[in-house]
């Protein structure tokens, strides 16, 4: 285990912000990560840690111990006719994970293809697209709580699961590193296709029963049509979250701008889309030297090359203005700024 310092973060943040951790290190397995947290540097430091940077923005260099978690593995715990257990690393690729199990036709997380990022940092936000959401295939996450330097199992219903949050996102945020998930896989299982991008994308293709590798083939088409790749251009996805607003609030708005979309979440609440709303204030496609909003998803802020972290968290906040002013609605971030 080396710590380095001054350590270059560019191309470890899928922004490609040019920004020095004080200092980082490389975590490659659960012991030392125990022996990390044993060491001086780490009880004197504040701490970031790393799960592929994709959901970070940096507002400058980083005056913290940064701890990359590169833990690797995938091992079959249990196999039925009907599902699969497998523990994966936190290191290891969310994608490439993924294209793992639809080689194997192992359902459940193909249409979470393309997402960017670890399969360690996927719980804390509940990743998901395309109709479905990481919660439905974990088991448990596994990790080192802080405080205490032991390890801990979460099973999927003390991971509090929610639209984009966790446990790990709130209680658990600065006392719990994830060193591996475990997730329940189907072998039988019916794809989901609903979504409305994926039904038509299959439609096109002239498919009327997909299998887990078509649903996957029509997730990535999709994504690399609509989103920024960030090895090309820095992104994090979604900048911000859809926002829930009450019904009241929402037919009132439907009055006004009767095109507006919602999908009821309950009773009481609907999720309307901010890149709707965002494109309805007229920032698609602008662009502020090498800031901008993408020109085919309106909710993606991108750094079109050497843009800053705060001239995107500038553009961000001037988004949320204009969306609260046309609006009334209050626009959460997605992405961490640092
Ligand atoms: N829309 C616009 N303008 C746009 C894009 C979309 O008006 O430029 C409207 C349309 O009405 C469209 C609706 O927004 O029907 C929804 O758009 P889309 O299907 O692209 O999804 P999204 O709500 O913008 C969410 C996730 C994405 C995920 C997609 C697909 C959040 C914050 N984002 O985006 O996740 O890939 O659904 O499931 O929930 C991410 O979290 O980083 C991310 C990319």
């Amino acid at each position: 285990m080396q710590i380095h310092e001054n350590y270059p973060l560019k191309n470890l943040n899928t922004f490609g912000i040019a920004a020095n951790a004080r200092y980082y290190v490389d975590i490659t397995s659960i012991e030392e990560l125990q022996e990390l947290i044993d060491s001086d540097i780490f009880k004197n430091s504040e701490r970031l840690i790393l799960g592929g940077g994709s959901n970070m923005l940096f507002m400058g260099d980083v005056q913290k111990l940064v701890i990359d978690i590169t833990i690797p593995g995938k091992k079959i715990l249990q196999e039925t006719e009907e599902f699969v257990e497998i523990e994966v690393g936190a290191g290891e690729n969310w994608h490439d994970f993924v294209t793992f199990c639809v080689e194997h036709d192992f359902r459940g997380v193909e249409n979470l293809a393309l997402i960017p990022g670890t399969v360690g940092a996927a719980p804390i936000q509940n990743i998901g697209a395309y109709g479905c959401e990481l919660k439905e295939t974990v088991e448990c996450v596994n990790g080192i709580e802080i405080s205490t330097n032991t390890f801990k199992k979460f099973c999927n219903l003390d991971c509090d699961f929610g639209y984009r949050t966790s446990y790990f996102k709130k209680e658990l945020k600065n006392d719990f590193i994830i060193t591996s998930v475990i997730f329940k896989l189907f072998k039988t299982k019916q794809p989901n296709s609903s979504y409305k991008d994926i039904s038509q994308e299959l439609e096109r293709l002239g498919i009327t029963n997909p299998t887990t590798q078509d649903i996957f083939d029509a997730v990535v088409s999709v994504r690399t049509r609509k989103l920024p790749d960030p090895k090309v251009t820095g992104n994090a996805g979604s900048f911000f979250k859809n926002p829930y607003i009450p019904k009241a609030q929402y037919e009132l708005l439907k009055a006004d701008f009767p095109e507006i979309p919602g999908y009821p979440i309950d009773d009481s609440q609907i999720k309307v889309p901010a890149a709707w709303l965002i494109e309805q204030c007229g920032w698609k496609g602008k662009r502020f030297g090498d800031a901008g909003v993408h020109p085919n998803q309106a909710l993606v802020i991108v750094n079109y090359g050497n843009a800053t972290g705060r001239e995107l968290v500038d553009l961000s906040k001037k988004i949320q203005a204009s969306v609260k002013e046309k609006f009334g609605i209050e626009l959460e971030p997605e992405v961490w700024v640092i």
